[in-house]
């Protein structure tokens, strides 16, 4: 079976997004961890194992169809966070850019009359409503409880619960 050369380039370029990303919350669970935010810290961790297993299921699209997958390097993450809300709400901004990559590359399969790799990206599309739903209700979160310490620590234990769901997500 073919694909495109356009819609190879795609994927690839979509190995490097997801890396990104995956290094991306690494830092983020760091700055949680030192912070003492050890329920975020687990919610980023878990969050960048699973956006490995993403980069992963391209990975292996790719080499199954005999076309070797390009592993990139990684951009250095940003590290110095001002507070848990802005990681948040930088993660649903970075989560907005790959949904938005991941329908471009459904158009680009449309297009080709690529029924494989249009079938293959159904997964992400319903991956990335749920991510968004994730982030957008997580940041919700500080106008409903509010943002002293108190409020903080109770968000903190929130995301500690979200987290489990993201392990579990990523062995899917
Ligand atoms: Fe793999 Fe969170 O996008």
């Amino acid at each position: 079976m073919k694909i495109s050369k356009n819609m190879q380039k795609a994927l690839n370029d979509q190995i490097t997004l997801e890396a990104n990303a995956s290094s991306n919350y690494l830092a983020m669970a760091s700055w949680c961890e030192i912070t003492g935010y050890e329920g975020s810290a687990n919610f980023f961790y878990a969050q960048s194992d699973e956006e490995r297993t993403h980069l992963l299921k391209i990975v292996h699209y790719l080499n199954n169809l005999g076309i070797a997958a390009v592993i990139p390097a990684t951009k250095s993450p940003a590290s110095n966070f001002k507070s848990l809300e802005s990681i948040l709400k930088t993660a649903l901004k970075n989560e907005q850019a790959v949904t938005a990559a991941i329908h471009k590359m459904v158009e680009i399969s449309q297009k080709d009359k690529d029924h494989s790799t249009y079938a293959f990206l159904e997964w992400f599309v319903n991956e990335q409503v749920q991510e968004e739903t994730k982030f957008e209700t997580l940041i919700q979160k500080f106008e409903l409880i509010g943002r002293d310490k108190i409020a903080i620590n109770e968000i903190d234990k929130i995301l500690a619960a979200n987290a489990t769901y993201a392990a579990a997500d990523a062995t899917v």
